[in-house]
């Protein structure tokens, strides 16, 4: 078992846990744009910024260690993890961050007190419609990757990938063409992880995204696939 103390409070968890894992012990939760349970850490997004022992580190891919303190409530770096998700958000045109709007990044948004109106780019970078079941509004993707690991570790398809430089980065089939002629099994893994709704399934809810949901394990139908319905 590992024992540290999160904001005061003693926590104790399995060992090979992550510091996010200790904070979710408290009861508490971080912004975690580029993480999900289900995928290996990336630690891209520093949106779940913590400091540990006095370093600032990303709690998705920091292991839990005996003895740390961990603080998340500091003024200083709860104010790095709010600007994280305010430059992930200022970026992205005025839909995703309508308050109406059904993501975890605007779900992020209202819980740091970002405003989910304000004035953003004009769309630029285009939509691709091109296959049945998985629209994609590259607008709206933040290269978390999450997609990406997605499609890969869990499902096993490898068929996408990010693409292009910097800010103009974006998920793309990993065959270079429309989405409709890419090796996609319409598995849904990509719309399920999506964090921002720029991959959505078409048809009646086009435009939500799923949140983030706990990763239980669950008896499956064909006992493969990603998706994890049961
Ligand atoms: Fe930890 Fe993105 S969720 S760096």
């Amino acid at each position: 078992m590992t024992r540290l103390r999160v904001d005061g409070v003693s926590v104790e968890l399995p060992a090979g846990g992550t510091l996010l894992d200790a904070v979710r012990a408290t009861g508490a939760d971080l912004p975690t744009l580029c993480h999900d349970d289900r995928l290996r850490p990336a630690g891209s997004c520093r949106t779940c910024l913590v400091r540990a022992d006095g370093r600032t580190v990303a709690a998705c891919v920091t292991p839990a260690t005996s003895g740390l303190t961990v603080e998340t409530a500091d003024e200083g770096v709860a104010n790095l993890r709010r600007d994280a998700v305010g430059l992930i958000a200022s970026a992205l045109p005025p839909p995703v961050l309508a308050d109406s709007a059904n993501s975890e990044l605007a779900d992020a948004c209202r819980a740091l007190g970002i405003p989910t109106h304000t004035a953003a780019a004009e769309p630029t970078r285009g939509r691709d419609e091109s296959h049945p079941y998985v629209h994609l509004d590259r607008d709206l993707c933040i290269a978390c990757g999450r997609c990406v690991r997605m499609c890969s570790d869990v499902q096993g398809t490898f068929a996408l990938t990010l693409t292009g430089r910097g800010a103009d980065t974006v998920v793309a089939p990993g065959t270079g063409g429309p989405w409709a002629e890419s090796d996609c099994v319409s598995c849904g893994g990509c719309v399920d992880t999506c964090p921002t709704g720029a991959i959505t399934q078409p048809g009646p809810g086009q435009g939500l995204t799923s949140r983030r949901t706990p990763a239980d394990r669950v008896r499956t139908t064909c006992g493969y696939c990603g998706v994890g319905c049961a």
